[in-house]
């Protein structure tokens, strides 16, 4: 039994084409609440959600709260290093155990102080001498699936998660040049976006908008971009050559910090794009990597992270805090022409004339997500 209307689930069969004659994803997806609650448990309760870079949390007690799909998540590096995440909620009552993100030595409740170990078992429960039966180890927080891979985290709400490494399968492969897995957090922000989560992620992983909507800060970087990778994983990469570095504005051609070590020939001399589905995206200039991920709200809110990160040996070197603010302008000065872009898109994608479109061969990105969302949807169909 379908949960998507008839008329969604036939525009969605439209999409699962190749890009000369799929149509792209219909606006009922944007917009419509039932569908966003079939992607949510689709997409974000199911399989692998990006969390972002695994530095987040440097040392054991470091902690953030994140909502992923309407579930309550608390992200701890837990003693022996390892990466946790559980269900934020007290086993108590219910009341969210830990608030924003900071560094804790246990995870403390503040509605009756109940008290739990980095590893997510009761530590105390006080008052409850009393109550027959109670043992605190039938009481421990609900643990979900934490993977760290290539620096980033992944957390998965599944019950029975996908191996993380079928789930990137070739993506090692696509991005070795880069050692993302050595690159260090020079910079992260989070902001709130009136607009639909996936239109954020379709733009940063197109060229067809560049002339269009970055003529003089970005447009004249970026050269026509190869043919978009062929991959098994649940991502779509693209690699294209530049003009001068990609990662910093036009007319600033020449890279102000160093060239990533391990990088040669073709990879020094572009920019790749990728999209790990569903929501994380970066890009790979060749002195720093770009990224975002975001958070669904609600169909018209999103919550977007914006992250760069550049090897140790560049954050090390002199003056680099100085010359980082010149990457971070480029990366915001993009983002910020984007968003006023997307905030209009919602308003017509909320049109009950809007339609489904076609694609250019200048977003095949666009069109591969699309396929692997459609494909999501329509599984029970
Ligand atoms: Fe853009």
């Amino acid at each position: 039994m379908s949960e998507l209307d008839s008329e969604t689930a036939a525009g969605l069969r439209r999409v699962v084409e190749p890009i000369e004659t799929a149509k792209t994803l219909p606006p009922a997806v944007y917009r419509d609440a039932a569908v966003f609650d079939l992607e949510q448990r689709r997409m974000f309760r199911s399989g692998w959600v990006g969390l972002g870079r695994a530095d987040r949390w440097k040392a054991t007690g470091d902690y953030t709260t994140v909502t992923i799909a309407d579930v309550p998540i608390v992200v701890v590096r837990g003693d022996e290093g390892t990466l946790r995440g559980f269900d934020n909620t007290c086993s108590h009552r219910a009341n969210p155990v830990m608030k924003g993100e900071g560094n804790c030595v246990r995870m403390q409740c503040d509605f009756h102080a109940w008290t739990y170990r980095l590893d997510g078992s009761v530590h105390a429960a006080p008052s409850m001498q009393q109550t027959s039966g109670f043992d605190r180890a039938d009481y421990g927080l609900h643990e979900f699936s934490i993977a760290e891979r290539f620096g980033f985290a992944f957390v998965s709400l599944d019950h029975d998660p996908p191996d993380i490494d079928e789930w990137l399968t070739d993506f090692e492969a696509m991005h070795l040049s880069w050692s993302l897995g050595r690159l260090v957090t020079g910079r992260r922000r989070e902001f709130y976006l009136d607009a639909n989560w996936k239109p954020f992620m379709e733009v940063f992983n197109e060229y067809y908008h560049l002339p269009y909507v970055h003529p003089d800060s970005i447009n004249a970087t970026y050269l026509e971009p190869d043919a978009v990778d062929d991959v098994k994983g649940s991502f779509t990469t693209q690699f294209g050559l530049t003009d001068g570095t990609g990662a910093l504005l036009d007319g600033m051609k020449d890279p102000v910090l160093p060239v990533m070590p391990g990088l040669v020939g073709r990879d020094c001399d572009g920019v790749r794009y990728t999209w790990i589905y569903p929501n994380m995206t970066f890009a790979t200039g060749s002195e720093a990597v770009w990224m975002y991920e975001v958070y669904p709200v609600s169909p018209g809110r999103t919550l977007c992270a914006q992250t760069v990160c550049f090897p140790p040996e560049t954050i090390a070197s002199d003056g680099f805090e100085a010359k980082a603010a010149s990457y971070y302008e480029r990366f915001d000065v993009a983002i910020d022409e984007d968003i006023p872009f997307l905030q209009r898109q919602f308003h017509g994608q909320r049109s009950p004339f809007a339609r489904q479109g076609r694609f250019s061969h200048l977003e095949p990105s666009v069109a591969k997500f699309a396929c692997w969302y459609a494909d999501r949807l329509l599984a029970d169909d």
